[in-house]
């Protein structure tokens, strides 16, 4: 059981910065080339939050397609609706994963990145995707595995009492290691499994574990036995070890996409 991540207006600023550092945009990029999107397509997002790659999808679609995206917080959907303000073809619903608010065979494309992860009933969520999609549509999802985590440091038994506390904000933090054979039971079959590893060699602000690292601390303080003294001085080794030139993170995402049969 999880206790989960709550996705309010901070949390929405923090990801939205997060989400704009350079490996995070070469990660959108490869996640938007593979899906080959082409305009006048049908898609829908499950869980856009801060709508960075919404927007993208919503520019190749074009005003002859349909930008669908849901998301079940409200502070996400406000970022998303803003960006995506000038977007005529483009809407976005409060709703869950596990219950889309479109009619069967809604979509040429259905996508969800980081979403799956934290959604409890994934044998649920993936048949709502099949259900909206057309046959011969596809499904394209991205999510980590906390498991592939390499992060330098001189106190290990620290490390993994943080990354321990760190696993509960999400549903499942090895979703990708079952993702297939769901995807298969649900009607899918699947074309494409593909790693995209997130390298920082340096502990710097535009770098997706700097700022991570920021809601990792945040959100571990109290849990797991881990106290604030504890999570601070976890942080804070991050920095020591880039003055000597010692740092390193590296963290990789699964992307896998499935056709509807
Ligand atoms: C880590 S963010 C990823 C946002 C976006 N997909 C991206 O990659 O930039 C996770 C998002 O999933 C949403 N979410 C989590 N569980 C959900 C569920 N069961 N139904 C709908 N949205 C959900 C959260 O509100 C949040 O906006």
């Amino acid at each position: 059981m999880t206790s989960g991540i709550d996705f309010n207006e901070e949390t929405a600023r923090m990801l939205e910065r997060t989400y704009q550092t350079p490996d995070v945009l070469a990660q959108r990029a490869r996640f938007h080339q593979l899906l080959g999107l082409r305009p006048g397509q049908r898609i829908l997002d499950v869980g856009v939050g801060p709508g960075l790659l919404a927007r993208e999808l919503g520019e190749t679609v074009g005003a002859r397609g349909k930008l669908s995206g849901i998301d079940q917080s409200e502070a996400m959907l406000r970022m998303t609706r803003e960006r995506c303000a000038d977007l005529d073809h483009a809407a976005f619903e409060l709703a869950d994963a596990c219950d889309l608010p479109y009619p069967d065979g809604s979509f040429d494309a259905v996508v969800s990145t980081q979403v799956y992860e934290y959604v409890s009933d994934m044998k649920q969520a993936l048949a709502e995707a099949a259900r909206v999609l057309e046959p011969g549509g596809r499904i394209q999802i991205l999510d980590t595995d906390w498991n592939s985590v390499v992060w330098s440091t001189q106190h290990p038994d620290r490390m993994r009492k943080i990354m321990d506390a760190w696993d509960d904000h999400l549903h499942d933090a090895h979703l990708p290691t079952t993702l297939g054979p769901l995807l298969e039971s649900a009607g899918f079959r699947v074309y494409l499994r593909e790693v995209i590893p997130l390298v920082n060699p340096v502990f710097q602000k535009n770098c997706y574990s700097y700022g991570i690292s920021a809601a990792i601390r945040g959100f571990v303080t109290g849990r797991g036995g881990v106290s604030e003294d504890e999570a601070r001085a976890w942080r804070e080794e991050f920095k020591t070890l880039d003055d000597k030139g010692a740092y390193f993170f590296s963290l990789n995402r699964y992307i896998f996409a499935g056709i509807k049969l």
